[in-house]
């Protein structure tokens, strides 16, 4: 009891808010429109290796949909309102565009990633109502995840460039990844915000306004009636990995 309250009183203040998938809608976006969840941008797995390396973290509690420990939403498993419909339809190798929110307070820069794994039975561990996954299947399913890494040089034509916060020869310099801009840049055109540049409230956060980050993937030639399509955020700035998946169907 005294050591979990002390880790919330520790995450309330550390926390300064940051970002979560919007489109297709997230299970976090679905908890935050249903008022179950009253800080979608705050679901983080921390603190851990972010950066410079931006993989082989166990997901660990977190799992591949989140947990937001904040305001104790576990989105690993289907609840009143995510998981139990798919929010979108998409074509084998369809190019798709996909979107995620990041607040104004809370822009570590850095880079993210889209994913979807190709194993049923490891995703269907997430689609069973009432089934609570296990920390080891939690971490099964994030290795599954990362060999299903949707790679921005897949789709024609869009410019996939490399980290400006990331030396040549880093781990992180890896432009399958996507990348904000530089985290020390200019006003507006700075970090994640600077993806888009889109104006402060293009899409919704609860601490200080968001701005969209938009970029498009290449779905899989994999067919499944409902599977999981997973946003990962290592941030530049924080020993901080954001995480939220949606519910799809590739058909
Ligand atoms: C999806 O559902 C349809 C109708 O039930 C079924 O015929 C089809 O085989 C399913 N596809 C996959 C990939 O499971």
């Amino acid at each position: 009891m005294i050591s979990a309250t002390l880790l919330s009183l520790a995450f309330a203040t550390s926390v300064s808010a940051h970002g979560y998938a919007t489109v297709p809608s997230s299970r976090t976006r679905l908890g935050f429109e249903a008022g179950i969840d009253t800080c979608p941008e705050c679901t983080i797995l921390e603190p851990v290796d972010a950066w410079p390396t931006l993989e082989g973290v166990p997901v660990g509690r977190m799992g591949v949909c989140g947990y937001n420990q904040r305001v104790s939403v576990d989105y690993n498993f289907p609840g009143s309102d995510w998981g139990t419909e798919t929010v979108a339809t998409y074509a084998p190798g369809e190019v798709v565009e996909v979107q995620w929110c990041v607040d104004n307070n809370g822009d570590h820069g850095g880079m993210f990633s889209y994913r979807v794994c190709q194993d049923q039975a490891v995703v269907d561990k997430f689609l069973t109502a009432g089934y609570e996954p296990t920390e080891a299947e939690k971490n099964a399913a994030q290795d599954c995840f990362d060999r299903g890494l949707l790679p921005c040089t897949d789709v024609e034509g869009q410019q996939c460039d490399y980290s400006p916060d990331c030396a040549e020869g880093e781990a992180c310099w890896d432009n399958t990844w996507f990348t904000c801009n530089k985290f020390e840049g200019g006003d507006g055109t700075r970090g994640c915000q600077g993806v888009d540049g889109a104006p402060l409230n293009s899409c919704a956060t609860t601490i200080a306004g968001g701005y969209t980050v938009t970029k498009k993937v290449k779905i899989p030639e994999y067919t499944s009636n409902h599977t999981l399509l997973q946003f990962v955020w290592n941030s530049f700035q924080t020993p901080q990995i954001y995480i939220s998946c949606a519910d799809i169907a590739i058909q």
